[in-house]
């Protein structure tokens, strides 16, 4: 294990720890030490205290994600169909490593979390902002028999399968925005980017990439350029190991039974959470806005909207409301 990991591990409890202590447990000197802590205080999200004659703490307890418990939570079967669940401290992005198939064994699930990314990847080619530890930044790498095209669904199913997630952990006021953010009070609070490989015909690999917003410094909130939520500003504030192995258990059988069903399980799920189905909106493609009455999910996951008063589906875009009867502007 790094170094600097070892010092912020016994740093996690809030607490001050004096340079002696901290040198005898790594069994290194002070100097060293302090120089791991300069890459500590590197870190966004993180700040360390120094007062002298009490040592060096954080400004905030950290609950890093600890990988046994985190696995204490799949159920036995699911725990059978995963390969590998890796728990990183620093990565550039949790997906980028899932869909580098040299890490695949194959036909296994395989599980990333991280505590970090320094390149996080959003939907759009747009960024995903990272805080040390606050967060969940998780892929999953999954294997199905199925040709690349069906895989389209599996974006809206593992919206559906997350808000509800959500909902079990106590919270409420969320929901959907075509085709999968997660919104509370009219904020982002979860993204989800969908990236897959493999055969035209199948099979193929998904890898399903969730970050979920727990808690936002407010120095790295202001690196978004959108309004964001997290579970912390709904009240909520849970043990994040305990989260992730409930989000792997959910996601892993959220795959199997797509495999087996489809999109069709969960398309009641996804319209019963919508929080846009009536309204005015535009979908903004990379040259054009449509707008229309936002009709709802279609069977196939996309998004309905009826354009001068003919139905139409369509598969891409950013959802928004039009501005007239905008009340949570995304
Ligand atoms: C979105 O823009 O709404 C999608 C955000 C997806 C972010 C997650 S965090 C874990 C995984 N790794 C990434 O680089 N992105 C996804």
């Amino acid at each position: 294990m790094k170094a600097w990991v070892q010092v912020l591990q016994h740093l996690a409890d809030g607490r001050f720890h004096s340079g002696e202590e901290l040198a005898f447990a790594l069994g290194c000197s002070r100097s060293a030490v302090w120089k791991q802590l300069q890459n500590i205080r590197q870190l966004p999200g993180i700040e360390v205290d120094s007062v002298k004659g009490k040592g060096y703490r954080l400004s905030r307890p950290l609950d890093l994600l600890q990988e046994d418990v985190l696995l204490a939570r799949l159920s036995e079967t699911n725990r059978t169909r995963l390969g590998a669940c890796n728990v990183l401290h620093t990565v550039d992005s949790t997906n980028a490593l899932a869909m580098d198939e040299r890490l695949q064994r194959s036909g296994q699930a395989m599980a990333w979390f991280a505590e970090l990314q320094t390149a996080g990847r959003g939907r759009r080619g747009r960024p995903w902002v990272s805080s040390f530890g606050d967060n969940i930044y998780f892929s999953l790498a999954y294997r199905f028999d199925l040709a690349m095209g069906q895989l389209a669904g599996l974006s809206v199913a593992t919206g559906a399968v997350l808000v509800q997630l959500l909902r079990e952990y106590g919270l409420t006021g969320h929901g959907l925005k075509w085709p999968n953010d997660i919104h509370w009070e009219g904020r982002k609070l979860a993204g989800i980017l969908l990236e897959a490989h493999g055969e035209t015909d199948g099979p193929s690999t998904a890898v399903i990439g969730i970050g979920v917003n727990l808690r936002l410094d407010k120095r790295v909130a202001e690196g978004i350029d959108q309004p964001c939520a997290t579970l912390e500003d709904a009240g909520l504030l849970i043990d994040r190991s305990h989260f992730a192995g409930d989000l792997l258990n959910t996601v892993i059988s959220m795959c199997e039974q797509y495999q087996g069903n489809g999109l069709e399980p969960f398309l009641q799920i996804w319209r019963d959470n919508d929080l846009y189905k009536g309204k005015e909106v535009a979908l903004l493609g990379p040259n054009n806005e449509i707008r229309g009455i936002n009709e709802g999910l279609a069977d196939n996951g996309g998004l309905s909207l009826s354009v001068n008063g003919v139905s139409k589906t369509y598969f891409a875009g950013e959802l928004s409301l039009r501005p007239t009867d905008e009340v949570d502007r995304v």
